[in-house]
This record gives C-alpha cells, sequence and structure tokens, in this order.
C-alpha cells in the first residue's frame, strides 16, 4: 500500500505566550523552560521540527507609534532564537530545530559558524529558516537607512547562500584525524581558504569549526514571489507556506515542484509545508464557540493589525475598521502575507479581514471540529495535494500548554491511527527524517 503518511512541524516564537487568556503561561517564558517543555511535547508526538519564527525591531507601524505594540506584548518583546534552538536541541533526542535568521542581519562566516556549532550540539538537528527581511524598521538597527527592494535582498541572498555553501565546505568531510598517537588533530591539506570576492561579500574562510554532522543546516525558506519561489526551490530542504484552501496549496506546490525541476533538482528533495491553526473541541460545537471567542475577542482584532502592519509596514489603523479597504495594498515587505490577507475583491470590512485572519492569516484551509474530525479533513487535503507536510501554528503566534496538548494528545494520535504521520523516528539527522517519506 503507497506511504500516505505526511511530515508535521510546528510554528513559533520565543515571546510571551497566550499571556492574557485564563490558560495563559503567564507571560514570561524568557528562562526558556515553556518553550523547551513544548519541544518536548513535539518529540513525544513524533514532529519533524519545530521553528522559531523572528523579526529584529520593535514595530511601530501601526499607529505610527510603539506603544500599541508593547501594551499588547505584539511581536515584542521577541527574545533571540538562536539560543533557545540551543535549548530545545539539548533537551531532546529527535526532534529538528529550526531558528530565523536574517541574511540582512548576519555577516555570512557569523551565520555559518553559528549553524555549523548548533548542529554540532544537536548532533545533526538544526535547520536555517533564510529569511531576507521585510521592514525598514529593521534595516535601521544595521547601518541602514531603507531595506532594499526585494529583488536587491534575494539577489544578496543567491551570492549568501554560495559564499556559506563554501564555508561549509572549506573543511573536508575527513580533514578531522583526531590521531592522539601521532599528535594531529586536524589535516591542514583538507581546509581551505575560500577566497571569495562578490558585488556583495568578501570572505576568506576557511570556517573555524568541525563539519557539523549535517555538514549544513537543513534550509527552510518561505519564498512568496515568483523571485521568492525560484530562491526557495534552487536552496531550500523544506518550504513553508500561506495557502488558500487545498487548491492554492496544490497550486503552490505543484509550481515549486515544477521550478525545481526547472533548476535541475529532484522535487522529493523539497518538502512543502502548508500553515493551519486547527480549532479543537470535544464537539464540534465547542470547537467553533472557541473559535469565536478567540476570533471575536476585544484584543484580537488589535493584535492582528499591529502584526500585519508590521509585517508589511502598512498602517492598517489609518483605515475605517467598519469598511472595505478603500484600495489594493502593496509593500516591499511579506507580499505573500498581505495578498493573503486583504482578500482583495472579497468587500470584507478590515473587522471582518481582522477576525477571518483567526483561521484566514495563519491557516491555508479552515479546520475546526473534534480531532477525528480535524484528522480526517487533513488526511483528504493532503491525498489532494499530493504531500508534504503541515505547519501547525497559532494566531498571531501566541500559545499555550492546553493547546499544545489538545494537538500533541488530541489530533496526532488520531492522525496516527489513521496511518498519516510518523508513529518514531528512524533517523538521526533532520534532513533523513524530512527525506524519509
Ligand atoms: C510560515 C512563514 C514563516 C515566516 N517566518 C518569517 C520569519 O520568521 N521572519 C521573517 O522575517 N520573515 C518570515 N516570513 C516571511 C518570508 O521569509 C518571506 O519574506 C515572505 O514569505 C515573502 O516572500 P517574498 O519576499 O518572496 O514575497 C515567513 C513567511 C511564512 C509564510
Amino acid at each position: 500500500m503507497a506511504d500516505k503518511r505526511f511530515h508535521l512541524a510546528w510554528f513559533m516564537n520565543f515571546t510571551p505566550d497566550e499571556w492574557r487568556e485564563p490558560f495563559g503561561q503567564g507571560g514570561n517564558p524568557w528562562d526558556g523552560r515553556f518553550y523547551i517543555e513544548m519541544a518536548q511535547a513535539m518529540e513525544r508526538a513524533c514532529f519533524d521540527l519545530i521553528m522559531i519564527e523572528d523579526k529584529l525591531m520593535v514595530p511601530e507601524t501601526y499607529g505610527r507609534s510603539r506603544d500599541l505594540s508593547l501594551k499588547h506584548a505584539m511581536m515584542v518583546p521577541k527574545a533571540d532564537p538562536a539560543p533557545l534552538a540551543v535549548a530545545m536541541g539539548m533537551a531532546t533526542q529527535h526532534l529538528g530545530v529550526v531558528a530565523t535568521l536574517s541574511t540582512m542581519a548576519y555577516p555570512p562566516f557569523m551565520l555559518a559558524r553559528l549553524s555549523s556549532t548548533i548542529d554540532s550540539l544537536t548532533k545533526g538537528r538544526f535547520g536555517w529558516n533564510v529569511v531576507t527581511s521585510a521592514e525598514d524598521l529593521m534595516a535601521k538597527n544595521f547601518g541602514m537607512d531603507k531595506l532594499p527592494p526585494r529583488e536587491d535582498r534575494y539577489a544578496m541572498a543567491e551570492e549568501y547562500m554560495e559564499v556559506v555553501g563554501k564555508l561549509f565546505d572549506s573543511w573536508e568531510p575527513d580533514a578531522v584525524v583526531l590521531d592522539r598517537k601521532n599528535g594531529i588533530y586536524a589535516d591542514g591539506s583538507k581546509v581551505h581558504a575560500i577566497d571569495h570576492k562578490g558585488p556583495f561579500y568578501q570572505v576568506r574562510g576557511p570556517l573555524n569549526t568541525v563539519p557539523s554532522p549535517q555538514r549544513r543546516p537543513v534550509y527552510l525558506q518561505a519564498g512568496a514571489s515568483p523571485r521568492g519561489r525560484d530562491f526557495a526551490a534552487r536552496h531550500a530542504d523544506a518550504i513553508v507556506s500561506v495557502a488558500n484552501g487545498v487548491e492554492g496549496m496544490k497550486a503552490f506546490r505543484a509550481d515549486i515542484r515544477a521550478r525545481a525541476a526547472a533548476l535541475g533538482r529532484d522535487p522529493d528533495e523539497i518538502k512543502v509545508f502548508f500553515c493551519i491553526t486547527p480549532s479543537l473541541g470535544e464537539t464540534e460545537a465547542e470547537a467553533r464557540a472557541r473559535y469565536e471567542h478567540v476570533t471575536m475577542s476585544d484584543n484580537f482584532v488589535t493584535d492582528v493589525l499591529i502584526s500585519i502592519s508590521a509585517i508589511t509596514e502598512i498602517d492598517f489603523s489609518i483605515y475605517d475598521l467598519d469598511k472595505p479597504l478603500p484600495e489594493k495594498l502593496v509593500t516591499n515587505g511579506e507580499s505573500g502575507t498581505l495578498d493573503k490577507f486583504q482578500q482583495w475583491g472579497s468587500g470584507k470590512t478590515l473587522r471582518e479581514l481582522a477576525a477571518s485572519g483567526g483561521g484566514g492569516l495563519v491557516s491555508s484551509m479552515e479546520l475546526i471540529g473534534t480531532p477525528a474530525q480535524v484528522a480526517d479533513k487533513m488526511g483528504e487535503a493532503m491525498a489532494e495535494v499530493g504531500g508534504d507536510g503541515f505547519l501547525i501554528t497559532t494566531p498571531v503566534l501566541r500559545v499555550s500548554r492546553r493547546y499544545i496538548t489538545e494537538i500533541c494528545d488530541g489530533l496526532v494520535p488520531e492522525l496516527q491511527a489513521r496511518g498519516l504521520v510518523r508513529t518514531e523516528y528512524k533517523h538521526q539527522l533532520l534532513r533523513d527524517n524530512l527525506r524519509e517519506f
């Protein structure tokens, strides 16, 4: 019988949890314990990986002030994903840990060294979410006035990937000899300078870390624009996306696979993950009531608008909440997310757009019901799409232990019982787990 399994991943960030709600952890996750326990729950449920989102600025687009984002703890405070990835990786044995690191922030040498170190610390389970950043506010923290246009960011990122690739290869696989008798640690003839001189980067090399178990981290990417999709198809081991419904998912995956094949890659080497935010209950009515409770809450609309304003650098506070948007908006930032959010032509008011953001902004399809109902729907959707996996997340990335338990102890066993997801890990390396099916 054909293997109908798909992969599971989780998308979160190092910010306060669902701190205002009765089942929240309280908004003080900075010692990492809450998220380490979350990673352990993911491992218990045999997820491929947990992925940590990141941004490098305090949002102040919504209402042209940072006051509201601070008041709501919306995208701020946000702590560094790299040390959290290490902490989560060292508290687990099988789960992949993925940190978002921007090509606009790290010099390539630092990123290659950091990634190699984390991959060794986690015994080959590190992934890098390759982002090119999306905000002028970020650029101002790194000596720039404005972020370069998307095309230029991707041109820089292409060269960036070439440089880090050369750095990861600057030590031959058998360069470390560790010959105690003859006193030879590494063989100098197998460690090479890279002497890279390009339009954007000049790096001599070699890297000063030993080859890590995966040699280079697993690359994740989320390109949505045509240029971004080509970049992802060329480099990524896994692609994360928010699509519109099953048809949108199917079309996106087919497009990525066609681009990968045109670039000479085996499309099966790339796993496409679609964001979903299941809303679960003991009955379908309870699940729907809970979904509505979240998306209709006073704070939710504001949280969504702060968040979408931050990542598109469009101030949504200037628009009337009870009217449709007056024009189709464009951004130099996260264009795919903006297009999905504004649902141009739907006639929905801004308030309705924000409320449907509960599932719409981050969910590629509606999944509301009992664990059994949602598992059936996920299985049907994946069969239609053709593979490869789902990236479970929560509206505006707020998370609670209760929700984690609902997914890991409610939904995942239903998926496992249907033969749809893994029940045990077979491989040590994250890349091998991704390529298992
Ligand atoms: C699931 C998902 C996760 C993302 N995570 C981040 C992130 O952590 N940090 C970031 O700056 N951008 C993030 N992005 C944005 C993408 O990196 C990218 O900028 C966006 O999809 C737009 O692609 P484009 O530039 O090709 O239009 C994410 C996008 C998606 C769909």
